[in-house]
């Protein structure tokens, strides 16, 4: 059988890639050695910016079936009749380390989920966790900033975390699940997926649904402590990559059962509380979960820098019958991705096979930029209106209109009362056992008693007063008692 050659990048023979090639045997080297430069300069451009966060990540291809009838909610395709299966992809992710950390860490989980529906594709950009630290996307950068590593240290600094919390009291009901025992999940396996945010749905007869989604494991939830995160971490940095490759190659497929909780859009402006608050769960009892569907992944990607790392998530790719709800954080997230992706792999980052519709195409106008890697539409009109049968509006909004009243202006979120940022927060901590509070307690007095300033930890210790007298006095306790150690 005849070897396959060795080619440079514009495919010529190379005849050797052992040996630089020199000016006599010892001399030095000859810049007419195009296999020489071509591979160190390709060499050198090889990494792409990171992920501002969530740059730890893994991925895997899959389906979702339909198996519950929601048409009354939404005139989705994909989510048209019952047993209809569309392609997936789904990135996982940890939140605030850089490429080089570990996996199992105490920090949210991303969950994201690329839908190749008939309609175009449809991204819901989620986390394995059902509220967030922050109701304003403009604290983003400055909450982010205080969780990543130090300007100075170079590493990751308790005072900053904290003192970010310490003057974000709605952070106070994320901040004590992150704490709790579900803060480091033992593999992406197993844990939820939650959209988080409120969404949109609307049905045919244009009728308005908020609707929160919920991703409910099939492997059951498993849970590292601190202790045995360290060991787990220290032994294999990327165990959930690790684990969720394995199993996919063994054929033992995770799944997860969809779920969603259903508002009439009627509803919201006379709810107890702001439905749009993304610190904020809507009790079940009030908008019991109804299931939708089920996630399955079966196939690994086969290459992760291809498929993984130039993965695009944008929570503005929706599809007819889903849309956004007014919520703040939402809606700066709306702008936040695609520049990212912008920037990170560019303008014509929705060309990359993992990021291009696959059920349908696209059909537009844009043109060119750099790594225009399709015919850019051929000989095509890149104008519109023209008279040249190229692809015209549908005159159908995608989704149902937000109502808005009032003036412009920097306003917090309606509906906010102070006593809001905490309430949820004690609720989570009286549901819990007594093991889970002392494990809730323990893990927030390690952080909180690192903290250099008393004023800092004061004002966190204030949070846990607020949200219940009980769990407040056991941190303030915990906190006291590693201090004077
Ligand atoms: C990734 C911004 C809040 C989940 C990202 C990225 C940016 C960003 C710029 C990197 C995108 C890329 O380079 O591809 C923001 C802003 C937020 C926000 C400005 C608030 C205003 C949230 C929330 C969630 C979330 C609330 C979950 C509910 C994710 C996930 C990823 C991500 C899962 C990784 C997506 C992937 O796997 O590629 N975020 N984010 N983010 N964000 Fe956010």
């Amino acid at each position: 059988m005849s070897k396959r050659v060795l080619t440079t990048e514009s495919g010529a023979p190379v005849a050797d890639n052992q040996n630089s090639a020199s000016a006599g045997v010892g001399g030095p080297l000859l810049i007419q050695d195009q296999q020489l430069l071509e591979k160190l300069a390709r060499f050198n451009r090889e990494r792409i910016p990171e992920r501002v966060v969530h740059a730890r990540g893994s991925g895997a291809y899959g389906y979702f079936e339909v198996t519950d009838d929601v048409t009354g909610y939404t005139h989705a395709d994909f989510l048209k009749s019952t047993g209809k299966r569309t392609e997936v992809f789904v990135r996982f992710s940890t939140v605030a380390d850089s490429l080089g950390g570990a996996d199992a860490v105490r920090d949210p989980r991303g969950f994201a989920v690329k839908f190749y529906t008939e309609e175009g594709n449809y991204d819901l950009v989620g986390n394995n966790t059902p509220v967030f630290f922050i109701k304003d996307p403009i604290k983003f950068p400055d909450f982010i900033h205080s969780q990543k590593r130090d300007p100075f240290t170079g590493k990751q600094e308790p005072d900053n975390v904290w003192d970010f919390w310490g003057h974000s009291p709605e952070a106070t009901h994320q901040v004590t699940w992150l704490m709790g025992d579900r803060g480091i999940p033992a593999s992406y396996r197993h844990m939820n997926g939650y959209g988080s945010h409120t969404y949109q749905w609307t049905n045919e007869q244009g009728e308005a649904f908020f609707v929160k989604y919920h991703f409910k494991t099939n492997q059951g939830i498993r849970c590292l402590s601190t202790e045995q995160a360290q060991e787990v971490a220290g032994k294999d940095a990327n165990s959930h990559q690790t684990d969720l490759l394995q199993a996919i190659e063994r054929g033992v497929n995770p799944s997860w059962t969809l779920y969603v909780q259903i508002m009439p859009a009627a509803e919201a402006a006379d709810y107890r509380f702001n439905p749009f608050d993304l610190t904020k769960v809507w009790p079940h009892k009030d908008y019991p979960l109804r299931r939708v569907g089920r996630l399955v992944l079966d196939r690994n990607p086969d290459n992760v820098f291809a498929e993984v790392e130039q993965a695009a998530f944008s929570p503005n790719n929706f599809v007819p019958g889903i849309g956004p709800s007014p919520d703040k954080m939402l809606q700066g997230r709306l702008f936040a991705y695609a520049d990212a992706q912008r920037y990170r792999l560019g303008v014509n980052h929705t060309l990359l096979p993992v990021n291009a519709p696959r059920a349908t195409a696209a059909d537009n106008y844009g043109r060119d930029g750099f790594m225009a890697l399709n015919g850019q539409g051929r000989h095509a009109k890149n104008y519109e209106p023209n008279s040249y049968d190229g692809p015209v509006e549908t005159g159908r909004p995608l989704s149902a209109p937000l109502a808005v009243n009032g003036h412009t202006g920097t306003h917090e979120a309606p509906q906010h009362t102070k006593d809001d940022d905490f309430f949820q927060a004690g609720e989570l901590y009286r549901l819990m056992s007594e093991d889970e509070k002392s494990r809730l307690v323990a893990n927030i007095a390690g952080g909180l008693s690192q903290v250099s300033r008393d004023d800092v930890i004061e004002r966190n210790l204030a949070h846990f007063h607020a949200a219940d007298p009980e769990y407040g006095k056991r941190v303030e306790e915990a906190v006291r008692a590693l201090r004077e150690d």
